[in-house]
């Protein structure tokens, strides 16, 4: 019975902390204390991996290194540089594209930004590359040879990363935006030659007042599920 209860409780909790995490585009510029960083990886790490062999590389970027990544970034993204490992070519169609849509239109809309404003929403998209604030940025890579098994493997570690932060009461925004300058990123960590950039990620304490923070996109879990029994 005893047991029950706690199951249920857990439950509950875990349930809140997966529907409290959002991808959080406005910060506070406190930065997230090292212990708190380092049990958040260190759950990240708990993740589930082909074999165990836990093909990843959480590299997080704080202070001084943050800054000058951020401003190197921003500079090279405006100066319309851009060197993916990995090539940027996903095609959306059908009813991928039209969520795809959807929530580009609810993401302007909750930022205050009408249609037309092109400059404004290209300010917005360029705050991708400042971190949208945040004090920290964690870069994702993949090792030598790796494929479509490994790179599971590795949004398995990134999503128990983002729940083990709202756990804390920190916010994070996953980002493939982070991925097209992996030589600068590579520059400031000690990572071996052949290691893949395939996302970034910005975490640290949500903005409250920030009204592109209230943002709640849907899931169509219906058509994106099936059970079957006979
Ligand atoms: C691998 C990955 C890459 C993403 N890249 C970006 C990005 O570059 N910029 C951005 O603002 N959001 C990015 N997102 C966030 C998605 O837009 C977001 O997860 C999706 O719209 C669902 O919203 P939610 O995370 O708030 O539930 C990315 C998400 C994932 C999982």
């Amino acid at each position: 019975m005893q047991n029950c209860e706690a199951g249920e409780s857990l439950a509950a909790s875990f349930a809140d902390v997966v529907e409290r995490r959002i991808s959080s585009r406005a910060y506070l510029p406190d930065p997230v204390p090292r212990a708190d960083i380092e049990r958040a990886l260190a759950l990240a790490c708990r993740a589930p991996s082909n074999c165990n062999t836990q093909p990843w590389l959480i590299a997080v970027a704080s202070g001084a290194v943050r800054d000058r990544l951020a401003a190197a970034i921003s500079d090279a993204m405006s100066a319309g540089r851009m060197k993916p490992d990995f090539p940027y070519d996903g095609r959306y169609e059908g009813v991928q594209q039209e969520r795809q849509f959807a929530a580009a239109e609810a993401l302007y809309r909750a930022a205050g930004i009408p249609r037309e404003d092109k400059a404004a929403r290209m300010a917005q998209f360029m705050r991708n590359y400042r971190f949208f604030d945040a004090p920290h940025a964690a870069f994702y890579f993949l090792p030598p040879g790796a494929g479509t098994r490994e790179a599971a493997d590795l949004g398995m570690c990134a999503q128990t990363f983002m729940l083990a932060l709202t756990s804390m009461g920190y916010a994070s925004c996953p980002q493939t935006a982070l991925s097209f300058h992996p030589d600068l990123v590579r520059a400031e960590f000690d990572i071996e030659p052949g290691w893949q950039l395939v996302f970034g990620m910005s975490f640290g304490r949500p903005d409250p007042s920030a009204a592109v923070n209230s943002l709640q996109l849907p899931r169509d879990v219906g058509a994106c599920t099936r059970i079957r029994e006979t």
